[in-house]
């Protein structure tokens, strides 16, 4: 699922900018170091371990090395390794629990498997000064840190010293001050190491001598650059659905290429209340941006009546909206008669990381997520996608940078099938304007109790369920309303918000007060795994 990148020909940021390779060895919390590290000012990649060969290093030309934690043990047989030239290369290299235990075994040390487990908080004694520790941590010091290993470090290779350790890891970070090799037992990208992150910034910063140089006004600047050199004067077309990513992807291209920029929304009819009227007033009448706001509605509903299975649901709506896309696309070229040439997508880094699998084979289809995906082939478009190397907080982050307003720039993710995924069973249009309106009550409660940015995502679910209730004194009968709200980092895992009652009351009273049809309120408190954030 996840696309190759591609390093082979390396973009202006890469060129221009100190760079740091991350090889992952398949941890839960690898992207947290590129974070990490990114927030630092320096730019890096993500490359699994198995991708990372001396000729492809060299041509990134790095100035360091991060190993990254991984679920293998060093002690089986065929478990990963760093490709040994990495270790010859001169370059600065920081093994972070998995990626300290195969540095260590592949240079002469030892590890050994399952004697002392360490799992969440634990603390490491500093013996000696580092390098590493500079101005973060002194000798002498016990410091917080958090652990996640099986297995544990029990000799080490010539040349390395130890500098802290903790209750089951005697060699918890060591060091060869010569070499600059680093190793860590504990994950100092995570939040629960307080000092995580500067220690990182040592690394990169004092190590690897990073000048932290990758800000969002020069990723702005490239990234224009590199735009205008890969469209030429050919026409980009963008599909534009009033989220952050695709947003800021069309403000940035229009910054770049302008008029040579045409941006299509599509009203699908499952849009939220008041979406349609936002986005064409901010870029048509904001930024001037030409817009072309294709009413498409009729023909969603139309095809969806009757259909209640989500991934049907799914499948229509990506298809439907291909066709639309294509349809309104072709009218576009049609009135200067020059084609367009591209598709602007706002593809993210995280979707182009290769993950590490060690299971083999293709991991389940949860839910088939819809974008324009299936466009660039039948319409034989070229793809530009100026996002490809940002996480979703550099987005946020270059939205601003590009004048988007604050408001604007924190807005939740809101799913391309919209609410027919948050109306589970049938969609009617009645169904969906009562759903319009619970969920317009829920997100102004929680705007107005100042609790928009803490949540990453709030929204209302219209269930297929009626419930008997009292009106004055007469008897209802109405549909259920689910409430959720969840705090994330990702969108990968989540926690429902836990909003007090009093919160939940007044949003309640309110919906049944004020939305004909619903009867009765509920909070969905799942977390996500086993739930998912939508409903389907
Ligand atoms: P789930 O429900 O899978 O959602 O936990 C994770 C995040 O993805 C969003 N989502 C989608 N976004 N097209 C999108 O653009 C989709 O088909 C889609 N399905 C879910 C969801 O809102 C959440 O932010």
């Amino acid at each position: 699922m996840m696309a190759t990148q591609t390093t082979q020909d390396p973009g202006i940021h890469q060129l221009h900018h100190d760079r740091l390779l991350i090889l992952d060895f398949g941890s839960q919390v690898t992207q947290l170091i590129a974070r990490r590290v990114r927030e630092s000012g320096v730019y890096c990649e993500i490359w699994p371990f198995n991708q990372a060969d001396t000729a492809r290093i060299q041509a990134f030309a790095p100035k360091g090395i991060i190993l990254s934690g991984g679920p293998a043990s060093v002690t089986e047989k065929g478990s990963p390794r760093a490709p040994a030239a990495l270790f010859q290369m001169g370059l600065p290299v920081f093994g972070i629990c998995y990626g300290q235990q195969t540095m260590v075994a592949q240079l002469g040390g030892a590890v050994e498997s399952g004697h002392s487990r360490e799992f969440g908080r634990a603390y490491v004694a500093v013996d000696e000064n580092s390098p590493l520790l500079e101005g973060v941590w002194n000798k002498g010091a016990r410091e917080q840190v958090w652990m996640s290993h099986g297995d544990r470090v029990t000799r080490l290779p010539a040349g390395f010293r130890v500098v802290g350790k903790s209750e089951g890891a005697p060699f918890a970070f060591i060091a060869d001050d010569e070499r600059r090799f680093y190793g860590v037992q504990f994950h100092p990208e995570v939040v629960h190491t307080p000092h995580g992150a500067a220690l990182l910034r040592n690394f990169t910063h004092g190590v690897c001598g990073c000048r932290g140089d990758w800000t969002m006004a020069a990723f702005r600047e490239e990234a224009i650059a590199k735009i205008r050199k890969q469209v030429g004067r050919e026409k980009i077309i963008c599909g534009l659905s009033g989220g952050v990513d695709s947003s800021v992807a069309a403000v940035l291209l229009h910054e770049a290429i302008g008029d040579q920029l045409v941006c299509i929304y599509v009203d699908t009819g499952l849009m939220r209340a008041g979406e349609s009227e936002q986005v064409t007033q901010l870029f048509r009448h904001h930024y001037n941006i030409p817009l072309i706001h294709e009413d498409a509605s009729d023909k969603f509903l139309k095809a969806l009546e009757g259909t209640s299975d989500p991934e049907m649901k799914r499948k229509l709506i990506g298809t439907l909206f291909i066709d639309v896309f294509e349809m309104v696309a072709k009218r576009v070229a049609g009135q200067d008669g020059k084609a367009a040439g591209f598709l602007a997508q706002g593809t993210l880094y995280p979707d182009v990381i290769e993950s590490v699998s060690f299971t083999g084979g293709p991991s389940v289809t949860i839910k088939s997520h819809h974008n324009v995906g299936g466009l660039p082939e039948r319409m034989k478009l070229k793809l530009v996608e100026p996002l490809r190397e940002l996480f979703k907080d550099e987005v946020r982050a270059l939205g601003i940078e590009l004048g988007l307003h604050p408001d604007f720039v924190r807005r939740h993710p809101f799913p391309g099938p919209g609410l027919a995924i948050r109306i589970p069973g049938e969609i009617t249009a009645e169904k969906l304007e009562i759903l319009r309106k619970a969920d317009s009550v829920y997100l102004e409660e929680i705007r107005r109790a100042g609790l928009y940015d803490a949540i990453w995502q709030a929204f209302a679910v219209l269930l297929p369920v009626r419930s008997v209730g009292v009106m004055g004194d007469a008897r209802s009968y109405d549909y259920v309303c689910a409430l959720r709200a969840v705090t994330s980092t990702d969108g990968m895992t989540a926690e429902s918000y836990p909003f007090d009652h009093e919160f939940l009351n007044r949003v309640s009273t309110r919906i049944i007060n004020e939305v004909r049809g619903i009867g009765r309120v509920v909070y969905d408190i799942t977390s996500k795994p086993p739930g998912t954030i939508e409903w389907e």
